[in-house]
């Protein structure tokens, strides 16, 4: 309703997104407070009766089948009700062992959590070709794997392989969190806190969505999804409340207008 498509919007994701027609949005990306830092915004009381109040406000805007993805840590969704809402499909453990932080009282944290939603249990699209990944340890014991009886192909088959590669799973060690010297940060203050690498917002869009879909990021930041979804033909609506992460996020999104994937974009963006 009225709510300008592929640019970030500066306010609160909870208003602006009432902005926007029931059943209309087919990817949502959420990207929000954790409830574990000293930022003001990550400030919440309880992060679970967060986490259902955003998926009760947020799903309502989902097309049937359409996914949320869901950023937190371990417990972020621990005895709260989604059920009446959204199908939880996949809980993916982003890894990170390159975390410096020692535990004192239990064991390090070394993952994020991203929960993967569907509404109504089956995905309206799943592009598993789009995100496959190299079979690193597969093609190694391929060989040794040739004559091992399958009951799919065979007593003595050959045990099959995609030469595309093979589902990443829901344990994603492949994609790193930025570092001081990732091309990509935009600031230091937007390390660690702030921003996603690109490849794994990428993975979430790319997966969920087709040319043309629409897409809200809700938690917009310094513009990551929002750069993602331009450089793959995706139509979506940024929203963040911090003013400076926004024009930082446009600036990006300009950068990303006159870079590769140029042409996807214009097809696109409405200035
Ligand atoms: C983890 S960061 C998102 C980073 C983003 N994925 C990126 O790569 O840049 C969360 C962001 O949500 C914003 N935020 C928190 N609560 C918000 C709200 N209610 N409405 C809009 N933005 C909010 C914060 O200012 C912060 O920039």
């Amino acid at each position: 309703m009225n709510l300008r498509e592929n640019t970030i919007h500066c306010g609160n994701a909870f208003d602006l997104i009432n902005r926007l027609d029931d059943e209309s949005v087919d990817l949502i990306v959420c990207d929000g407070p954790y409830g574990v830092t000293d930022n003001d915004w990550d400030k919440i009381p309880s992060i679970q009766e967060f986490n259902l109040d955003l998926i009760r406000r947020f799903s309502k805007k989902l097309t049937n089948g359409g996914a949320l993805y869901l950023f937190g840590k371990h417990d972020c969704i621990d005895f709260i009700d989604y059920r009446p809402f959204l199908t939880l499909r996949s809980r993916i453990v982003w890894y990170q062992p390159s975390r410096l932080a020692q535990g004192r009282l239990s064991y390090t944290n070394n993952y994020d959590t991203i929960c993967y939603f569907v509404k109504g249990g089956r995905p309206r699209c799943y592009n598993l070709d789009s995100i496959r990944v190299p079979q690193l340890v597969e093609l190694e014991h391929r060989l040794r794997c040739e004559r091992v009886p399958s009951v799919l192909n065979g007593q003595y088959g050959k045990t099959k392989f995609n030469d595309l590669g093979k589902n990443p799973g829901d344990v994603w060690g492949d994609i790193k969190q930025l570092t001081y010297k990732s091309k990509e940060l935009v600031s230091r203050e937007a390390l660690n806190t702030i921003q996603k690498p690109e490849r794994l917002i990428e993975r979430l869009v790319l997966a969920s969505s087709t040319p043309g879909d629409l897409v809200v990021d809700p938690f917009a930041g310094v513009g990551t999804c929002p750069v993602v979804c331009a450089r793959h033909g995706r139509r979506f609506h940024g929203f963040e409340s911090n003013p400076a992460f926004v024009s930082q996020g446009l600036k990006r999104l300009a950068a990303a207008r006159s870079g590769p994937g140029q042409e996807l974009f214009k097809l696109t963006y409405v200035t």
